[in-house]
């Protein structure tokens, strides 16, 4: 066989000891001439599970067992120091010639196509992420969402769906998310329950493990986009209008400081990479995030990404470490991927003093919202400030709020876009421009409305005109329909 790739024969016991299942000893009794219709024999399985299965669930579980049994060999045969320097082709025919001989030792015959499906599903468990590959090469799904081994969602379009897919039992999904984890030098165990990370193909992942998670690990991943979705693309998809592009490429490229506000998963990192295309190509921009999700495509990039403390709880460098080294290294904009602490203090000066362009994301659910949340988190980062002084840094800092949301039919869309023009007494004073409004929901749950503006003028028509946007008066007149 394979040698490279396989353990010496004395490095351990060649094979473990097969699942004592009852069809496997029926099989083996049987002896090695098969036929396929012996194949097919119902399993003596526990009679209660087994009148309620169809034939494909049965053929299903039958499947899966067998892949079990085999991975377990194949983590006994392959040499696994090895692995890493073998070519995709050799360690394909490696499993497959190990699975094949093991196939053969426990007397099951399986067709071409299940075959093939075995040997991928092997490969993905001895190389990938086992039940989570698929689900990570499919484009149309979004995020995946695993609450313990017997069950995973995934979302597409919006909408979170079951899939069949499961993980042998805890031991297995743990297994998993270790080997995640410790490919990014972190650890993830009863006294450190839970870790963030980011996959090799960028995708951003959470676990948390038990006791904290109650029924077994759970984990998120958000799935990385190669293509990230352009502004044109979100105009096709109903995110926003022309028209409102037209008014975020002024706002972006004449410097206003930008917030996209949003609840989880609405879109503000999309929305945030999709405006950054406004920035000219000869800025400088610096991009701080926690977990590198922004694709910028200009040329003068610097991208920063926290730290968390390692297991001694040393070395961690946070958002506002690299906010404030970022503020020495000229830049001509930052882009904070998202502000959710003290860092909110450092991102309120720069946007006051000089790097003005600047650009971050908050999780609020709408403009004023997003206004308290910043009050909040200058509270909490320990500065003794009178609200309204609070208030007057809020106010000059952040001139726009762009509030992304996803609707109750998956859609996800610019909901507002809000102006912050100064201080009214001790309030912000704030107008909005642009809305979606909500007429009504079809028979099948889809929400009509349309977007419109509000009919005010732009506090900035001025500074767009000075700049060169001389945006037609147009764009701000409310939609007739
Ligand atoms: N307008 C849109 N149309 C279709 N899909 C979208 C749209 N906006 C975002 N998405 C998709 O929705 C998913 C979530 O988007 P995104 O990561 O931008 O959300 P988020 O608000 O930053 O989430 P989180 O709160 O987890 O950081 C992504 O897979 C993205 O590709
Ligand atoms: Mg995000």
């Amino acid at each position: 066989m394979f040698s490279r790739y396989k353990k010496p024969d004395d490095a351990g016991p060649k094979l473990v000891e097969v699942a004592k299942t009852e069809e496997a000893e029926t099989q083996k009794s049987a002896g090695a001439a098969k036929t396929q219709n012996q194949r097919k024999a119902p399993p003596k399985k526990p009679v209660t599970i087994v009148p309620m299965m169809d034939k494909e669930k049965k053929r299903k579980a039958r499947l899966s067992e067998i892949k079990v049994e085999l991975h377990k060999r194949l983590l006994d045969d392959l040499n696994l120091s090895a692995l890493e320097t073998a070519s995709e082709s050799d360690l394909r025919a490696e499993i497959s010639a190990i699975a094949g001989e093991a196939l053969e030792e426990l007397s099951v015959v399986l067709n071409r196509d299940e075959r093939a499906t075995l040997n991928q599903d092997l490969y993905d468990e001895v190389t990938g992420l086992g039940p989570l590959e698929p689900l990570l090469k499919d484009d149309s799904i979004n995020d995946i969402l695993v609450n313990g081994p017997q069950q995973v969602f995934v979302e597409r379009s919006g909408k979170l769906e079951l899939t069949d897919t499961t993980f042998k039992d805890e031991r297995h999904l743990l297994r998993i998310i270790d080997k995640i984890v410790s490919a990014v030098g972190r650890r993830v165990d009863e006294s450190n329950p839970y870790v963030d990370a980011r996959l090799e193909d960028g995708s951003r992942f959470n676990a948390m493990v038990p006791p904290i998670a109650v029924d077994g690990s759970l984990v998120s991943i958000r799935k990385f986009k190669k293509e990230k979705l352009a502004v044109d693309d979100l105009v096709t998809f109903g995110a926003f209008t022309e028209e409102m592009a037209a008014y975020l490429q002024a706002a972006v490229s004449t410097r206003l400081n930008v917030i996209v506000s949003g609840g989880t998963g609405s879109g503000k990192t999309t929305t945030l990479n999709a405006l950054s295309s406004f920035i000219d190509d000869d800025e400088r921009i610096l991009t701080i995030e926690d977990t590198a999700e922004l694709q910028l495509q200009q040329t003068h990039v610097g991208r920063m990404e926290s730290r968390p403390p390692n297991v001694e709880g040393k070395g961690a460098v946070s958002q506002r470490d690299c906010l404030k080294n970022a503020l020495r290294m000229r830049p001509d904009r930052i882009i904070v991927g998202e502000t959710r602490g003290e860092e909110v203090i450092d991102m309120l000066q720069a946007m006051n003093t000089g790097h003005d362009g600047s650009m971050t994301t908050i999780h609020a659910n709408s403009a004023r919202d997003a206004v308290s949340r910043l009050e909040n988190m200058i509270a909490m980062a320990g500065i003794e400030m009178p609200l309204k002084a609070v208030r007057s840094q809020i106010a000059s800092a952040v001139n726009l709020i762009v509030q992304a949301s996803r609707l109750q039919d998956g859609s996800r869309r610019m909901t507002s876009i809000t102006e912050i023009t100064g201080m009214e007494g001790d309030v912000i004073s704030m107008q909005e421009v642009f809305r979606y409004q909500r007429v009504g929901l079809t028979p099948d749950n889809k929400i009509i409305g349309h977007f419109t503006a509000t009919g005010v003028r732009s506090h900035f028509s001025e500074r767009f005109r000075m700049w060169g946007y001389d945006l037609p008066a147009s764009i701000f007149e409310p939609f007739e329909g």
